[in-house]
């Protein structure tokens, strides 16, 4: 899998997504999608943005396991806690409070253990970091 072309995709349709919802919360004037927007754009948008940057930038090996569960964290964290914010601050279904709660809690904390791997990956694989 071509990591960079992965994240700019991903990141793509997030920016999409949160900006659509930017607009509905400015047009409705309900701000209840708030967090959910701001975690689709700086989470989705943003940080997958600068992941796939780092990995097109730095040439970190392709069999690197940690690169390869920081990617699939990164991903499945980032729709855990958009979709888990979404659930828990929207309550789209009634009755379903503690699977909500228990979703976003999940959701973060892959999403936690990926920034985590992140920041151990630039030690683990420090000689490849470099601005030779
Ligand atoms: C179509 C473009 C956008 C529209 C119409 C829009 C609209 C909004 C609205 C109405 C709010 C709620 C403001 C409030 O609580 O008073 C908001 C909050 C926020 N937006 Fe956007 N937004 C857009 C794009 C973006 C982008 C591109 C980013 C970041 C990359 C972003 C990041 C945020 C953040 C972080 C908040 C939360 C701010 C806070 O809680 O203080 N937005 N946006
Ligand atoms: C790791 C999982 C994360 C969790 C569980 C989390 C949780 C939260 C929560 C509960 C809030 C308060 C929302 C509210 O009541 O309105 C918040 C606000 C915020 N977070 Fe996060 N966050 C996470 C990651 C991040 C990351 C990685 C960024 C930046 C790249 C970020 C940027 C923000 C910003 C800008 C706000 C203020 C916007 C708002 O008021 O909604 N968060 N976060």
């Amino acid at each position: 899998m071509d990591r960079t072309r992965f994240f700019i995709r991903v990141s793509a349709i997030y920016a999409l997504i949160g900006a659509f919802i930017g607009s509905h919360m400015a047009g409705s004037g309900g701000y209840e999608f708030r967090a959910v927007h701001a975690h689709i754009l700086v989470v989705g948008w943003l940080s997958l943005f600068a992941f796939a940057i780092y990995y097109k930038v730095f040439q970190i090996p392709k069999t690197s396991k940690l690169a390869t569960f920081h990617v699939w964290t990164a991903f499945i964290g980032s729709i855990g806690l958009t979709a888990g914010m979404w659930l828990y601050y929207v309550q789209p279904f009634a009755g379903s409070e503690t699977f909500n709660l228990v979703f976003f809690i999940v959701g973060g904390s892959i999403l936690m253990i990926s920034f985590f791997l992140f920041a151990i990956m630039t030690f683990v694989h420090g000689k490849f970091i470099t601005e030779e």
